[in-house]
């Protein structure tokens, strides 16, 4: 006992004397893992960008360093529900988990056929009080991405009102875009420092002082809005969702995850274009057969309507006839061109701008739909359907499976829509009850074997991956305000690029020839139908940029956009012949947003370059290395002449030939709003 007694003495003076320590090991046991919480690191394969994710007082932030030098710093994380499930605060963590993935992927068209994906990942798992929120990060060498994934228990349904994402820039980054609009993308682009934007749509590219450029855009949007970004205070931006009517952003089951927010990296500008980050966010392929979606070449009876000589409805001036139509496809099967489209080739077109309500299904009397697919069949040139909603998405979805079969029945393989119109109920086309209906296309149209060219679209965010049949879209200013407005500036096509195009593909539709609408405005079939036109539209660029633009503004349907009476017997309508859309590999070379651009494609064995300046004349040099060693290839040039200027003398080129090999150097002298293109063909084949 009284030994017994003596021990319990001891361990008692042992703990009075250590008591603090004790207490403060017993502490630290306890706060272990919330301690270790505070701050989580993720690297990129080639270990230059570094993501730190942390918690501080129950509050998600994450940061991001290249080089060892923050771009992003600490940036607030958090989702905000409307009936107090808790995805922002009051969180800790449960567990982290790293992965890593290095493969190859091929798709079935596309900038580039095959594609790695590279990246390592780490997803922290976060607990509130009664939800589990996942913060999925992924570094790539050229970005990264991160997303939400929610789990709510007992909740069936999740109302988010805020998405409390930020992304603050540590300088003030020289930047370009268009401000936010949940209803259009058709704006023209600004170049602020990041302090002065107010709002901004993505990818929204910037230059730090450093020199890294950057580009903020989302990856995989399904069921949820669009992200666009506030600056609050100065350098930093908060994501903004589109909302419903009734002010709710996101309407979402109990467990969901939101597309990925990214952040683009690069040394270069043109690293921006060359990065493979939002197709690499995407799932995988979900069309088991993918052989029917081709990428085409086509011409239209489009540009007549935009230029007001043509009309979309029935009349004297309708352009949509089946003699036109036939013309069409004669001049299609002459060039080489796949696929015509013939815009107000089904009836309603009365009521665009009115209700809106559109036949799908009929032609009008003048177009003989069944005529015009048989002998377009027999040339060997593909139809293209075309759907303008006007923005009636009730009564487009009520007729979307009759319409699509009946494409099917004609043969045709190819649609595009358009949403010229406001929506009705107060719904906007970029909020999540659009990205349904967009979706809600994409994938019908994929079980008809339709691929979709859709115009006044939701934002491309890499759905292509998963939908190849999603093609091509609008989602800017394209050629059409040259028709009928003051126009798109020389600057705005070296913008695209570097913005609209990190997206994906755009539907732009270069190849004007009649760049002062000489043949048109002069016409007395000629009327006003737009309110923008005072009388002085015309493209501006010079005829040689048009051409480039077939290789830069990269599209799988690409169309030559003219009245196919400006092409006829026209030298430089060659390239368009020669010219491949079914690429394998490209590379951006060269450019600085707004400044300059220089792309290059491959095609079965055949390079097709374009090179385009803005107001600003330019000479550069490029390296022909991408051409295959030991081989001699005839360079076809398309230059703007010396003469040549975008507002004064528009239509002077010259055309040239000569032989080339890896290693040479291409001089390009590009006018003032001018450009240059440039076939490459293996010498010994024609
Ligand atoms: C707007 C589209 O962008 C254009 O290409 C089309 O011609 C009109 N809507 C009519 O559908
Ligand atoms: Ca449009």
């Amino acid at each position: 006992m009284q030994f017994q007694n003596s021990i319990i003495e001891y361990f008692y003076r042992i703990m009075k004397y250590f008591r603090h320590s004790i207490l403060l090991i017993i502490c630290a046991m306890l706060c272990a893992p919330t301690l270790m919480a505070k701050r989580r690191v993720l690297k990129s394969p080639d270990g230059r960008t570094e993501v730190l994710v942390e918690l501080r007082g129950g509050c998600a932030y994450y940061s991001v360093c290249r080089d060892g030098q923050p771009i992003v710093g600490a940036s607030r994380l958090g989702l905000e529900e409307k009936n107090g499930v808790e995805l922002s605060r009051g969180l800790r963590e449960t567990r982290t988990d790293y992965a890593a993935v290095d493969s190859l992927w091929h798709q079935p068209w596309g900038e580039n056929k095959t594609i790695r994906e590279n990246y390592r990942e780490m997803t922290v798992h976060l607990r509130s009080l009664n939800a589990d929120l996942a913060l999925r990060f992924r570094a790539f060498d050229d970005g990264i991405g991160f997303r939400y994934e929610v789990a709510a228990k007992g909740r069936d349904s999740l109302q988010i009102v805020r998405e409390l994402t930020e992304f603050c820039f540590i300088d003030d980054a020289r930047s370009w875009s268009i401000p936010a609009n949940s209803d259009t993308y058709e704006l023209l682009y600004r170049d602020l420092p990041l302090s002065q934007i107010g709002t901004a749509n993505t990818p929204l590219t910037l230059r730090t002082h450093a020199g890294v450029y950057c580009s903020i855009h989302e990856a995989a949007l399904y069921d949820y809005p669009e992200m666009t970004v506030a600056s609050t205070d100065s350098l930093r931006l908060e994501a903004r969702l589109a909302p419903w009517p009734d002010g709710i952003a996101a309407r979402e089951p109990g467990s969901f995850h939101t597309p990925w927010r990214t952040l683009q990296l690069a040394d270069r500008a043109v690293g921006l274009i060359n990065s493979s980050l939002i197709l690499n966010l995407n799932p995988a392929c979900q069309i088991a057969d993918t052989s029917w979606i081709r990428p085409k070449k086509y011409v239209g009876i489009w540009w007549g309507m935009h230029v007001g000589i043509w009309s979309w409805v029935m009349g004297d001036r309708h352009g949509a006839t089946t003699e036109r139509a036939i013309d069409y496809i004669d001049f299609a099967a002459r060039n080489g061109i796949d696929a015509i489209l013939a815009e107000g080739w089904n009836k309603g077109w009365e009521a665009w701008g009115g209700n809106q309500e559109f036949d799908f299904v009929n032609a009008q009397a003048d177009f003989d739909v069944e005529k015009v697919c048989a002998y377009a069949k027999a040339k060997g040139v593909k139809f293209i359907g075309h759907h303008e909603t006007g923005g009636n998405i009730p009564s487009y979805e009520r007729q979307m499976d009759a319409a699509y079969q009946r494409l099917k029945a004609l043969g045709v393989d190819d649609l595009k829509t358009g949403y010229a119109g406001g929506f009705r109920g107060g719904f906007s086309h970029h909020g999540q009850y659009g990205v349904r209906h967009y979706q809600h296309v994409v994938e019908t149209a994929a079980k008809y074997g339709l691929t979709i060219d859709a115009h006044e679209p939701i934002k491309d965010t890499g759905i292509r991956r998963t939908w190849p049949n999603m093609m091509t879209r609008e989602g800017a200013r394209g050629m059409e305000w040259n028709g009928w407005s003051a126009g798109n500036p020389p600057s705005h096509h070296e913008m695209l690029p570097f913005t609209r195009l990190l997206a994906g593909p755009m539907d732009y539709t270069p190849g004007t020839f009649d760049l002062l609408l000489e043949s048109s405005k002069h016409s007395p079939d000629h009327k006003r139908w737009n309110d923008q036109d005072n009388g002085q539209a015309r493209t501006n660029t010079t005829l040689c940029k048009q051409l480039a633009n077939w290789v830069i503004l990269y599209s799988p349907l690409q169309m030559a956009s003219d009245m196919i009476e400006n092409y006829e017997a026209h030298p430089a309508f060659q390239f368009f012949r020669d010219f491949d859309p079914d690429c394998e590999r490209s590379e951006a070379l060269d450019g600085e947003p707004g400044e300059y651009v220089v792309v290059v494609r491959e095609a079965k064995g055949r390079f097709f370059l374009g090179a385009t300046t803005n107001e600003q004349a330019r000479r550069l040099s490029v390296a022909l290395d991408f051409l295959k060693p030991g081989q001699d290839y005839r360079a076809i040039v398309y230059a703007d002449a010396p003469d040549a200027d975008w507002l004064t003398n528009p239509q002077a080129y010259m055309i040239s030939e000569r032989k080339v090999r890896h290693g040479d150097t291409l001089d390009i002298r590009m006018a003032p709003g001018g450009g240059q293109a440039v076939t490459f063909v293996p010498a010994a084949s024609r």
